[in-house]
């Protein structure tokens, strides 16, 4: 073990006490002069230390930045987040992982960044978010799928975020179908599941989830500042991202396993209960082409169910929803 986890591990056991430097020079074998280089390298990181070497140090936890080490800590998972790539700075998380997965990285493999400069959105829009503001991450799975059930993933992730803020912040959000999750008809987060596969079997997927947790806002561009939204704009208060993260790797690998074990079934009425889509009049883009209707329902496949004017009904199994206003509406 290097020294600066040695040292990390000594004061995540006296958190919140003080600690002489010359015990700390003692517990660890070193001397004072390197313990201090140590704790000035840690707060260059954004840890929180209080303290000189004269009086003692004191610890008070990690910054809210998703370094491997904090993620991996106290992390209640079988193998989402055991291996972890953190970013400052990077171009996509999901093209990270995409590489990764084609290397041979294992299923839970995450990918993480503060900051993204070419993240990547549905249709191939951008996704922005300021640095060290967001959640932005990537994770590699390897189901034995065929490719055509690959859109039941994104609705069984869909819930899984949706549970996890409600347990992180109280808040309730919706899902507008397949995978939009919505506050008050703002967008909180996005969800772009990426693939490689063969005619009968997926070979892996990455799943990337971008949260707005803690941007104002003037961090969305203009375009987007009346409809996009973040958990810090909701609630009124920073939200730690490190926790949140935390909680829904173990959420969604929960889910991800019992989709795997049992079929879609249970991740569908889990969906049916966020869902804010169905009964509304609805637009939806399919390969080009609109179609308006009521969102009547949601297949067994995940497919959204459309009934048009004349009383058809279509099955729609990707496309962009837009949900009308109804009367009286703002
Ligand atoms: C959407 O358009 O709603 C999907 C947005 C997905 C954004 C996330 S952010 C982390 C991951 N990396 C990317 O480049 N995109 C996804």
């Amino acid at each position: 073990m290097i020294l600066r986890e040695k040292l990390l591990t000594v004061f995540e056991k006296e958190m919140g006490n003080y600690v002489s430097g010359e015990e700390l020079s003692r517990k660890l074998g070193v001397s004072r002069t390197a313990v201090w280089k140590q704790v000035s390298k840690l707060r260059e990181l954004g840890y929180r230390i209080d303290g000189t070497t004269r009086s003692g140090y004191r610890y008070l936890g990690p910054p809210d930045i998703l370094y491997p080490r904090e993620v991996r800590r106290g992390l209640n998972t079988r193998f989402f987040g055991k291996e972890v790539l953190h970013f400052q700075r990077v171009g996509s998380t999901n093209q990270v992982a995409l590489e990764l997965a084609r290397k041979g990285y294992p299923e839970g493999t995450l990918v993480v960044a503060e900051e993204q400069t070419a993240g990547r959105g549905r249709w191939r829009r951008p996704w922005l978010a300021p640095p060290g503001k967001a959640l932005l991450f990537s994770l590699v799975l390897r189901p034995s799928l065929v490719p055509y059930r690959v859109p039941e993933v994104t609705l069984v992730t869909g819930a899984s975020v949706a549970r996890a803020i409600h347990e992180h912040t109280g808040l309730r959000v919706g899902i507008k179908w397949p995978n939009d999750l919505l506050y008050e008809g703002k967008k909180l987060c996005g969800i772009l599941v990426e693939m490689e596969a063969a005619a009968e079997q997926v070979n892996y997927l990455v799943l990337g989830i971008g949260i707005n947790v803690n941007q104002e806002r003037d961090d969305f561009p203009p375009e987007l500042q009346d409809t996009a939204t973040s958990l810090r704009m909701i609630l009124g208060e920073k939200v730690l991202r490190l926790p949140l993260l935390q909680r829904l790797l173990e959420i969604l690998e929960d889910d991800y396993q019992e989709y795997c074990r049992d079929g879609f079934a249970p991740s569908r009425e889990r969906w049916l209960g966020y869902q804010v889509t169905l009964g509304r009049r609805v637009r939806i883009s399919v390969g080009g082409k609109e179609f308006s209707g009521e969102a009547a329902g949601v297949a067994e496949d995940g497919s959204l169910l459309l009934r048009l004017p004349g009383g058809d009904l279509i099955s729609c199994n990707s496309g962009e929803v837009v949900l009308c206003r109804e009367e009286g509406e703002p």
